[in-house]
């Protein structure tokens, strides 16, 4: 079978436009015939009529897209609690089964949307294409009615959740790819804002289906009961400070102050992305803005824990120089960096960067790079705002920079996010 990213490569070479849009709406016509194919759906009767951009108001993924999303907070996932005769795990599933081709569909209309120069680059074709596959795989599904249904359609979302790994590498490869056609960084920011926090949102809520299968101390699916928040901050802490080692022979010390006894429920999932993100940063500064301080000398990266009844507060203060005035508004915005300034020893990255992706932290190798493809400021601020929280920075420009990460508890009964 042809990919859209095979299709848009040879698209790329083609100069004049009406041939891409023929071709474009032609080749869609094949492809939604072999994307059904593989999910045993019959071919569309005129395969001229559906096309790619040109949305086929009777289609599937229209009808879906056109439904609303059903958001749960997390109290809802908490206390749906847990039956003996497994009943919990249908109602699950079956909730799944109906909530996400509707968020998939949402997608899919989202990457339709993208200024046509931007939805032809091939990688994000790919990831498009992907969405595609998913949506003709869930949405063709076959109700959930047993146990064995639930066990069946449980094994399908894993499987989708391992083919969708490295979406946010791919997405961040893509936009890096056509940067100079980007004109309006707005576009960028609401397509990846939406795209990662609604991808964050399923795959919390695949993962949360998938461990209610599994017994896990203090847990109830993907929600620990009693987090304590000092263990996952040591944790990347270490994580973080062994990549340095790796990259540039040292690392500061990261310490930790404030209410590290504190334990209360929360989601560790999107913690497993922003931390190290956040970090990284911080550390990467340090050494680089340090550069003939030996180990000891470095100044530490100091972590402050805040909690309280509302919401809970990290704070992340290090020394490495702050953010320039000039750079500080562009953190922000999806695929700024100052990698090519960096000072780190270049070792076996992968061609895409291998970003630590927040739905599977156990894709960050401790060969991954310090910095990436400018994704870790922006995505971590849009994780943290769907998570009712925000991620905000003061730069003491020459001195260093404090990060502040909020997130509300998800226990709260009142003005409670939504997943
Ligand atoms: P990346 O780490 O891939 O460059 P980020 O989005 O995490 O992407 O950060 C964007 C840029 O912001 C970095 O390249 C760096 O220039 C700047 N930055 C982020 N955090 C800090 C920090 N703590 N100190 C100095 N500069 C920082
Ligand atoms: C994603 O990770 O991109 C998803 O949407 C996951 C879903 C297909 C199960």
């Amino acid at each position: 079978m042809l990919s859209l990213k095979h299709f848009a490569l040879t698209l790329c070479k083609e100069k004049r436009s009406g041939t891409v849009i023929r071709h474009l709406t032609h080749f869609a016509s094949s492809q939604s015939n072999s994307i059904g194919n593989n999910n045993k759906t019959p071919p569309p009767s005129n395969p001229s009529v559906s096309s790619y951009y040109k949305v086929n108001n009777q289609s599937a993924i229209d009808t879906a897209a056109g439904k609303p999303s059903v958001r749960l907070t997390p109290y809802m996932i908490l206390y749906s609690g847990k039956s003996h005769d497994g009943s919990h795990l249908l109602k699950s599933a079956q909730y799944l089964w109906k909530e996400l081709p509707v968020r998939i569909a949402h997608r899919i209309h989202e990457f339709r949307s993208l200024p046509f120069i931007i939805g032809c680059n091939p990688t994000i074709l790919e990831v498009h294409e992907l969405y595609i596959r998913a949506f003709n795989i869930l949405n063709n599904h076959p109700a959930i009615r047993t146990a064995d249904d639930e066990a069946a359609y449980s094994r399908l979302l894993r499987d989708l959740l391992d083919d969708h790994t490295h979406v946010v590498t791919q997405l961040a490869a893509g936009f890096k790819e056509c940067r100079k056609h980007i004109q309006n960084e707005d576009v960028v920011r609401q397509f990846c804002d939406r795209t990662l926090t609604s991808r964050l949102g399923i795959r919390l809520l695949v993962t949360h289906h998938l461990s209610l299968r599994e017994e896990k101390p203090h847990h109830v699916g993907i929600i620990n009961k009693s987090l304590r928040l000092k263990d996952l901050v040591e944790k990347w802490a270490e994580f973080t400070r062994r990549l340095a080692f790796h990259r540039y022979g040292k690392s500061p010390d990261i310490r930790l102050s404030g209410h590290i006894g504190s334990t209360f429920p929360y989601i560790t999932l999107p913690l497993d992305y922003i931390l190290p993100e956040l970090f990284k940063n911080a550390v990467r500064a340090t050494i680089e803005s340090h550069p003939d301080a030996s180990e000891s000398s470095l100044p530490s990266v100091h972590v402050t824990i805040a909690n309280n009844e509302v919401d809970f507060i990290l704070r992340i203060s290090d020394r490495g120089g702050g953010i320039p005035h000039a750079v500080l508004p562009k953190v922000m915005h999806y695929n700024f960096t100052t990698a090519e300034e960096s000072t780190e020893q270049r070792l076996e990255v992968d061609p895409l960067g291998n970003i630590i992706d927040a739905s599977n932290p156990g894709s960050g190798s401790t060969m991954s790079p310090m910095h990436g493809f400018g994704f870790g400021l922006p995505t971590s601020r849009a994780y943290a705002e769907y998570l009712g929280g925000s991620l905000t920075i003061q730069s003491l420009q020459g001195l260093g920079t404090d990060v502040y990460l909020r997130l509300k508890h998800i226990d709260s009964k009142h003005d409670a996010f939504r997943i």
